[in-house]
């Protein structure tokens, strides 16, 4: 587990402002949802936090030390779709991720570092529900268990911040009803610090300890790119679990006691 705190993130693309005077910081163990407009920044937001990309302002700090220029093991994400390997196996493309993380440009493992990944994998598949699939490429796989797998893969290296971008978007109500279970399971298992991006107001408030809403503050009428989006709302949710959730994030906003983040 970690805590994240995020100090003026500001993020520009050729110029054009894309997030601006982001402020947040994070409890070791907090599951934040993420939520808003579709081209607001959600998924920059989780690359920066990734350091997959580099903030133009403002600095993110883990556990108080400047995030590492690069991604590093402390970090793992899940993508909606397609971040598994089509052509190996699901014990495979597992093992992959030990042997990506600790040697990029050497890769593969032998004796007993080979003999641990298997360890890890075979817990991990236990954990995931995957141990009778293990010998399956992706394409014998459902569209949940190829979800199932990428969790696996993102968790193999054990991650004190797990980002997850939409990960159960293509998946149908019922499979991503079980995956709520799963990583719920997970978050509680292996103590992590979760940020995760949804489009489903239900499910960000199901499975978070705490929503957030991106949006912007400022509008030019003229140039609707002129500003860059924030969190607007940050709303603690232990105390509101067991109220029915909002439908649509403005339904979010209008029945929220909570002070705007901004304020
Ligand atoms: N590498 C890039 N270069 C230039 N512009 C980019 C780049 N990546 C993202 N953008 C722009 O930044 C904005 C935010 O994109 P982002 O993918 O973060 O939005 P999002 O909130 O995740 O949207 P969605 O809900 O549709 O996934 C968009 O206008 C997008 O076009
Ligand atoms: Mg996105």
């Amino acid at each position: 587990m970690s805590a994240l705190d995020v100090r003026n993130l500001g993020m520009a693309y050729g110029g054009t402002p894309i997030l601006e005077r982001v402020n947040l910081s994070v409890a070791p163990g907090d599951f934040c949802t993420i939520v808003g407009a579709s081209g607001c920044g959600k998924s920059t937001f989780l690359r920066l936090l990734l350091s997959q990309e580099r903030p133009t302002r403002g600095q993110i700090l883990l556990d108080g030390e400047n995030l590492p220029p690069e991604p590093t093991p402390d970090r793992g994400i899940v993508f909606q779709r397609y971040s598994v390997f089509p052509h190996l196996s699901v014990e495979d493309n597992l093992i992959l991720c030990a042997e990506f993380a600790a040697a990029p440009l050497t890769g593969r493992f032998f004796g007993a570092k080979r003999r641990a990944a298997r360890a890890t994998v075979d817990s991990l598949l236990e954990q995931i529900g995957l141990a009778h699939a293990r010998k399956r490429c992706p394409a014998q796989l459902s569209g949940g268990m190829q979800q199932r797998l990428a969790i696996a893969q993102a968790l193999m290296m054990k991650p004190k911040v797990l980002l997850l971008d939409e990960p159960f978007g293509a998946l149908d109500p019922g499979i991503r009803a079980d995956m709520h279970e799963l990583l719920l399971k997970l978050w509680d298992e292996m103590k992590m610090t979760v940020f995760m991006v949804t489009h489903d107001i239900g499910e960000a408030f199901k499975l978070g300890t705490r929503v957030l809403v991106f949006d912007k503050i400022r509008h030019d009428p003229h140039d609707p790119s002129a500003y860059g989006a924030t969190i607007t709302y940050d709303l603690p949710l232990e105390r509101k679990r067991h109220v029915q959730p909002p439908e649509t994030i403005n339904e979010l906003i209008a029945t929220s006691e909570e002070i705007p983040a901004h304020a």
